[in-house]
């Protein structure tokens, strides 16, 4: 039973649903002040709510590994494992779910692609797909701001700095969407078969994408990578480039059409708010830190023990799961001050959790920061008079990790 008001619950296993994300925050508010670590044997994971206990555990990548980041939750049938090895799925672990040294070597070499100089020479470029798409629904009546706006923009924003055809984005989109929900959704077994039949493709399209750029390679991230690289497999493997190049096309727009998505609810939800970016563009950026903290679009990540530990006076076991609340730290009161509310001028608002922490932050980071500013900056100058419709059900999809609006419908008039 979900609790609606505070009153104490005795036994979070059983009011946690962790695929649920309609509304996450009240109960996590209780499990901080309660049981801050409790067990959830729906999903076998230790869940961990307070700000520093999810720190420390960052902190710590030996202890607690991040092996298990893409593991998927409903474990593949071997009907889906054999579909796999017959489609010649290969992706092996490179950044995320990987573990140093190889996650050390490989990420030395990802982050030398996403410097705030080489985004930069990305924002002319990022700033006339914000102002297409803009020009695109400023003439209707009433959108659903996601389908027409946000679900594509960051896509084509990754697609121009990956140097992939930008023809390809529903494509990839509907990919990347059906590898979400294979990984962290519970599909039935019919479901994970076909969910594993978009995958094989997807994969061998990344693929594709590594071979023709190694034969012509141009100014994008996915050149600039396999230029790294120098045709020295001590270095980088192609496999190892192409996995990466499948994690960036998942990783690097499904978090940032959620999150702007859920800046746009908040911050039109909070009128106020709205109309003091409109008038002040400058705040544009500590807002979006902001939104970020108040709803992170990835609202938990995943941690493997790999010794035994004392986390907070609880003891967990070696080889345990662990579900880091990032939407739960970004509410601690210890480290955020009334933390239900969005307050733009908070000094510390930079340490939240939404992009992680320690060796596996995100790498993304600059160019999510880049395109949502200009997205926000776009859209608060062409249509400032945009506002909610109102009494509309806001739904999220089933899953542990990514949280946004299915649907946003939107006016200006
Ligand atoms: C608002 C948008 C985004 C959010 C909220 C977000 C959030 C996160 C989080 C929580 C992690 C895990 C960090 C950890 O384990 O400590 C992560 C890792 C990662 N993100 Fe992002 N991300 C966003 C955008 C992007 C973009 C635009 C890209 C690429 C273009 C990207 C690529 C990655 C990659 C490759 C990793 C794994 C890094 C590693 O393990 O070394 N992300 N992100």
């Amino acid at each position: 039973m979900k609790p609606d008001s505070k009153c104490p619950i005795h036994n979070f296993d059983d009011a946690f649903d962790p695929l649920d994300l309609a509304n996450p925050y009240p109960l996590l508010e209780q499990a901080r002040e309660e049981q801050p670590i409790f067990y959830s044997s729906d999903i076998d994971y230790w869940v961990v709510t307070q700000y520093d206990d999810i720190k420390a555990i960052f902190r710590d990548h030996e202890t607690y590994t991040a092996e298990n980041t893409i593991t998927p939750i409903v474990p593949f049938s071997d009907a889906v494992k054999a579909m796999l090895d017959d489609g010649a799925y290969t992706p092996q672990p490179v950044l995320s779910n990987n573990v140093p040294p190889s996650h050390s070597r490989i990420r030395s070499y990802v982050n030398r692609l996403f410097t705030p100089r080489r985004m930069n020479s990305f924002a002319p470029a990022i700033r006339q797909i914000a102002q297409d798409m803009v020009e695109r629904i400023k003439d209707k009546e009433q959108v659903d701001i996601v389908a027409d706006l946000t679900y594509e923009f960051p896509a084509y924003v990754l697609f121009h700095v990956l140097g992939v055809p930008a023809e390809d984005v529903p494509q990839v989109k509907e990919w990347a969407g059906n590898r979400l929900k294979l990984y962290y959704g519970r599909p039935t077994a019919d479901e994970q078969i076909a969910m594993t039949q978009n995958l094989v493709p997807f994969w061998k399209y990344t693929v594709n994408l590594v071979n023709k750029k190694v034969a012509n390679p141009q100014d994008d991230l996915t050149s600039d990578l396999i230029r790294l690289r120098d045709g020295d497999d001590s270095k980088l493997t192609l496999n190892e480039i192409a996995s990466c190049m499948i994690t960036l096309l998942v990783a690097g727009h499904e978090t940032t059409t959620a999150q702007i998505s859920n800046t746009l609810l908040h911050w039109l939800g909070n009128r106020e708010q709205w109309d003091l970016l409109c008038k002040n563009p400058e705040q544009i950026p500590q807002s979006i830190e902001e939104s970020m903290r108040y709803d992170p679009s990835v609202c938990t990540w995943r941690r493997f023990t790999r010794k035994a530990s004392t986390i907070n006076g609880v003891d967990i076991p070696e080889n345990a799961n662990l579900l880091l609340m990032l939407n739960s730290g970004n509410r601690d009161v210890t480290i955020f001050p009334e933390p239900d509310n969005i307050d733009i001028t908070r000094d510390n608002v930079r340490d939240h959790l939404a992009f992680g922490y320690g060796i596996h932050y995100c790498v993304g980071a600059p160019l999510a920061r880049l395109e949502m500013g200009i997205l926000l900056e776009t859209l608060t100058q062409t249509l400032p008079n945009m506002h909610l419709v109102p009494d509309q059900t806001i739904d999220y999809v089933r899953n542990i990790s990514f949280r946004g609006p299915v649907k946003l419908f939107v006016e200006y008039q």
